[in-house]
């Protein structure tokens, strides 16, 4: 099968393309804006590549659709602070670009596997009416159902919900190419996913990578890890190697058991207050990441507007109920959230430019090996509980 990988240079498009490439028969072509996360995929037999912007190369990834058997398109901006700071390039790429995309696999009749966000169920009930619930801290307000949950968004004034916005109608227009043309569509919803090579922190970064980015790089430079409002707020961490194993049985597609299916991609089990991440960071950046006579990071709380600007509101809690990945896919995270953390520190201690390498003193390194993406290199077997 021919793969198509739209937005292959990023975080997860650069763990999939390795993945694939190691593990299956599938040729694989990409196409992004860099191929910085790439070059273990270059050295691969199976891969083509081609760098370009989306907005500038419309015929080339016409043809390239065209010569894929599936689409894979998780091109977009996914960061927080860029969906505040330029809310209508949010829009205009990851509407209105993969729209496009989505019209193109119409047209050509290819399989498309779309990703989407978690952002799409923004906030919980408990969220806007807590006093009025029994008990606001039960988790059920917060488990997040494909095909059941309702979603809820902030007012338009708070922008940084375009995003879910986008993601949500592309799915909603997914939904009826399938039932209008016949599209044969997937949805993808991550949670947070962490690992080796996730965003750095780089000053010539439009937005700020996402908090993970944010607390190791203060942990390496001895700066300030900063709590927004409290880091009261919640997520599922879900380790890399999890994810892509659940993404790569959505591509394979037994018995076409994804065909017009959206499904959560998460670890429910992972669930962690920003806070307590802090804290199990720095904590476990002095036990087995600190080098000698290096200050340890101070945790400060800051307000969001500060931190962000004007127009930025939160999602308090979000868990992916995953009972369909579960059931279709046979699908299972393994990593638990130390595992996850601890992993995720590794590969940020490696591979994030300009830092210096760490004798990391933690058991379950996958990236030393060269083989590393913690996809070949470390057996979940092995460490799983
Ligand atoms: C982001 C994207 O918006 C989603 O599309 C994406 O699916 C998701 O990441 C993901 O990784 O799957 P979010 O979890 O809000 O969503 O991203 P972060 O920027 O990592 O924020 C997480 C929490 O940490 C928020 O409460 C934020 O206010 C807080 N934060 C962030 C801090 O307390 N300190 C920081 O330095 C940065």
């Amino acid at each position: 099968m021919r793969v198509l990988l739209l937005g292959v240079g990023g975080f997860i498009g650069s763990h999939l393309a390795n993945r694939l490439l190691r593990t299956t028969e599938h040729e694989v072509e990409g196409f992004d804006l860099t191929d910085e996360k790439l070059q273990e995929a270059l050295e691969l037999p199976g891969f083509t590549f081609m760098r370009g912007d989306l907005r500038n190369e419309r015929d080339a990834v016409n043809e390239m659709i065209e010569r894929a058997d599936v689409v894979v398109d998780m091109i977009a901006h996914a960061n927080p602070s860029f969906y505040v700071l330029k809310p209508l390039e949010v829009f205009e790429l990851n509407f209105l670009e993969n729209l496009r995309i989505a019209q193109v696999c119409v047209e050509r009749k290819r399989r498309l596997i779309q990703f989407s966000s978690c952002e799409v169920y923004g906030k919980t009930v408990a969220s806007g009416c807590g006093d009025d619930l029994k008990d606001p801290t039960d988790p059920r307000h917060a488990i997040f159902n494909e095909d059941k949950t309702d979603f809820i968004l902030g007012p338009v004034g708070k922008h940084r919900w375009i995003y879910s916005c986008a993601k949500q109608l592309l799915e909603r227009v997914l939904h009826a190419y399938g039932l209008r043309d016949g599209l044969n569509w997937t949805v993808v919803r991550p949670f947070n996913f962490i690992g080796p090579k996730i965003d750095y922190l780089t000053f010539e970064q439009e937005g700020n990578p996402r908090v993970f980015s944010h607390f190791m790089s203060a942990l390496l430079e001895g700066t300030r890890m900063k709590l927004v409002d409290g880091g009261h707020h919640k997520r599922c961490y879900t380790y890399i190697e999890d994810a892509i194993d659940c993404i790569a049985r959505i591509i394979d597609n037994p018995g076409g058991v994804c065909d017009g299916q959206i499904f959560n991609i998460g670890s429910p089990a992972n669930e962690i207050s920003i806070r307590d991440l802090a804290y199990r960071m720095r904590g476990m950046y002095a036990a087995k990441f600190r080098r000698p006579g290096e200050k340890l990071a101070e945790i400060v709380d800051v307000d969001s507007t500060e931190f962000y600007g004007e127009g930025y509101e939160d999602s308090d809690r979000r868990i992916p109920d995953i009972t369909k990945a579960q059931a279709l896919l046979r699908w299972q995270p393994r990593f638990d959230i130390e595992q996850t953390i601890e992993l995720s520190m590794a590969g940020y201690a490696k591979y994030a430019p300009g830092v210096m390498p760490i004798a990391w003193t933690g058991v379950h390194d996958s990236t030393r090996s060269p083989e590393s993406d913690g996809m070949t290199s470390l057996d979940p077997e092995v460490i799983s509980p």
